[in-house]
């Protein structure tokens, strides 16, 4: 198959990005599963960030980086992505988020296109040039349609002489299928 499925297409990207040393954001741990996988990448001498407003998950990943030995690599944080410029003074190389709900949790608690553009926001500033910021679009359940058409707007407005911006998408897959907007750096902002 030469066409890339979605996740492992975000995967990549992170991978030709993120290299050994960097400090990297998960705006949204859920599991935890992008969360360790980011560890990986960064290694014993980088750094992970990592967000989410529901207690469980920050638990949830926890647990997951105790059991890789890989917890003393990042820093969990129970509070929104809109927050992170709180938290985070240095150069990041790469973002991932996933949005909508955690599966198995509450279907309420999802994420929404305003603060994910105030974290959208903050990360541009502090990537570095040639870091990436890649989003897993969920957008089937409610509110979803609502949180893809804002930050569609938001990232189609970004200008092309700082950023670009790309969509992945597989068109003729049923039921609101997730897709993938990745933003690479190419110059820093004014
Ligand atoms: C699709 S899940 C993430 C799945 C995760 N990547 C994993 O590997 O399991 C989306 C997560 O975003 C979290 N979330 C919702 N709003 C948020 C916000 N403003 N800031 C950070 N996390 C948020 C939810 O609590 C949920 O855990």
């Amino acid at each position: 198959m030469k066409l890339k499925r979605v996740l492992p297409y975000a995967k990549q990207l992170l991978t030709e990005t993120v290299e050994s040393g960097d400090i990297v954001v998960d705006a949204t741990a859920g599991n935890g599963h992008d969360t360790l996988f980011l560890t990986e990448l960064v290694g014993a001498h980088g750094h992970v960030y990592a967000f989410d407003v529901q207690a469980e998950a920050i638990l949830a990943t926890t647990k997951r980086l105790k059991e890789a030995n890989k917890l003393e690599i990042a820093t969990l944080i129970n509070d929104g992505h809109e927050n992170l410029n709180l938290y985070i003074k240095q150069e990041v190389s790469a973002a991932i988020f996933n949005l909508g709900y955690l599966p198995g949790s509450n279907h309420e608690i999802v994420t929404r296109g305003e603060s994910t553009q105030r974290a959208i926001e903050s990360l541009l500033q502090l990537l570095k040039v040639g870091g990436i910021i890649v989003l897993v679009v969920y957008h089937g359940h409610a509110g979803g349609k609502e949180e893809k058409d804002s930050i569609l707007r938001f990232v189609q407005g970004l200008s092309q002489s700082f950023v670009h911006v790309l969509s992945y998408q597989f068109l003729n897959q049923q039921n609101d299928p997730p897709f993938i907007i990745a933003i690479e750096k190419m110059k820093q902002l004014q």
